[in-house]
């Protein structure tokens, strides 16, 4: 892949000078979704699968851009001097937002490049191809211009800043967090309060991670995103009037039956009982893997779907019929959405020796009932972003 794309490269941009060749990961949440953006905790990990990048420095302050993934586009010009949101220059966005907020955090760059990508991720899936290709930006800023004081943790930030700032998409944390940060064969477990973090040992021995996509493109723009982000900040409002706290994840489901009387509203009262308990669901989750128990794991995970679906309504039916379908197969641990929903993947723990027959299983269900296509993954969990050898 990252000699095709090397190659790609000269094709497109000439030859000379040092190409340096990095990869970022895309990511898949196993549980505690749309907790992130409440003060709640998160379960993602990195995927093997992601965002392979190839730069090269320039003498002037032009940023060229090429994606395989967008060949139609072509080379896709900026400049350092007044970057901003274009929606012309499309996917280019992105990285052209990371280097804006780098500036805005005192790490300007002054000397431009060109850049050369290409996505295992399917686009627009759910998967974190935006935050792949963002994490992807940042750790080349550090590497290629010499940022080293700024780390990981910090690159996954200034990503978010891009994507909230730049972008446009008021998004939590986890995404580019669990990307800059993957570790392989973990999951990490993030306090998104706090950020602190602990990397959780998946040890899969009959098991497969097994994704499933509707093949429903959402983009977080168009969808209800910034609204279910808005719904809980206003029900967290109604209840700060009779208790005094700062987030959502700060409440038990005791103490927020207590308190819910205080949510004006019928629907934000579903929205913030879904945080409430989504975020209570992934710290029994996480401990339930501790003790290997990946039967509780699996039934928190469809409880996690079923809260998602009823009182969150971020499912939609594409959603629904893949992890339906998938519950019903023999050998399924679990199945959830995955992300923001609304289209995009599920995510679901399959016993290795049922796989096949799952996925021919659900993917004849899903396309009798929706009329095309699902596609499967059966994915690896990998690491953090890297410079590859050249
Ligand atoms: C998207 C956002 C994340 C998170 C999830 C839902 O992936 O980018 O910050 O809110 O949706 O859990």
């Amino acid at each position: 892949m990252v000699k095709e794309l090397m190659k790609k490269f000269v094709e497109v941009f000439g030859e000379g000078g040092t190409i340096l060749p990095f990869f970022a990961p895309g990511r898949v949440n196993l549980i505690g979704e749309h907790t992130d953006y409440n003060g709640g905790h998160v379960f993602p990990c990195a995927l093997t699968i992601g965002t392979y990048g190839v730069i090269r420095k320039r003498e002037d302050r032009k940023i060229r851009f090429y994606s395989m993934n967008f060949d139609k586009y072509g080379i896709m010009e900026s400049s350092l001097d007044g970057l901003a949101y274009k929606k012309e220059d499309n996917w280019t966005n992105y990285p052209k937002g990371v280097i804006w907020a780098f500036k805005e955090h005192g790490y300007e760059i002054t000397q431009g490049f060109d850049f050369a990508c290409v996505g295992t991720i399917p686009n627009s899936s759910g998967l974190s191809s935006s935050a792949s290709l963002e994490v992807l930006m940042s750790k080349m800023l550090i590497d290629v211009y010499g940022f080293t004081d700024v780390d990981m943790i910090k690159a996954s930030l200034y990503s978010q800043y891009a994507e909230n700032k730049f972008i446009g998409v008021n998004c939590g944390i986890m995404d580019q967090f669990a990307i800059a940060m993957g570790k392989k064969d973990c999951a990490i477990y993030l306090d998104t309060a706090t950020l602190t973090y602990e990397y959780a040992p998946v040890q899969l021995k009959d098991e497969k991670i097994v994704i499933m996509n509707t093949n429903k493109k959402r983009g977080l723009g168009d969808s209800k995103y910034n609204e279910r982000r808005q719904e809980c900040e206003t029900a967290l409002e109604e209840i700060q009037r009779i208790k005094n706290i700062q987030t959502l994840g700060e409440l038990t489901e005791e103490e927020f039956e207590q308190v819910k009387g205080a949510i004006q509203d019928p629907v934000r009262m579903k929205r913030a009982k879904h945080a409430v308990y989504e975020n209570q669901r992934t710290v029994k989750a996480v401990e339930a893997l501790k003790q290997n128990n990946l039967k509780l794991f699996g039934e928190l995970m469809n409880a996690s779907h079923i809260s998602l679906r009823d009182d969150y309504e971020v499912t939609g039916k594409e959603l629904d019929t893949l992890v339906e379908s998938a519950w019903k197969q023999e050998g399924v641990i679990g199945a959830r959405m995955t992300g923001a929903g609304f289209g995009g993947c599920a995510v679901s723990i399959v016993k290795a020796d049922q796989v096949a027959r799952f996925i021919e299983n659900v993917g004849k269900e899903y396309e009798e009932k929706i009329g095309y296509q699902a596609d499967f993954y059966v994915v690896e969990i990998g690491s953090g972003p890297v410079q590859l050898a050249e």
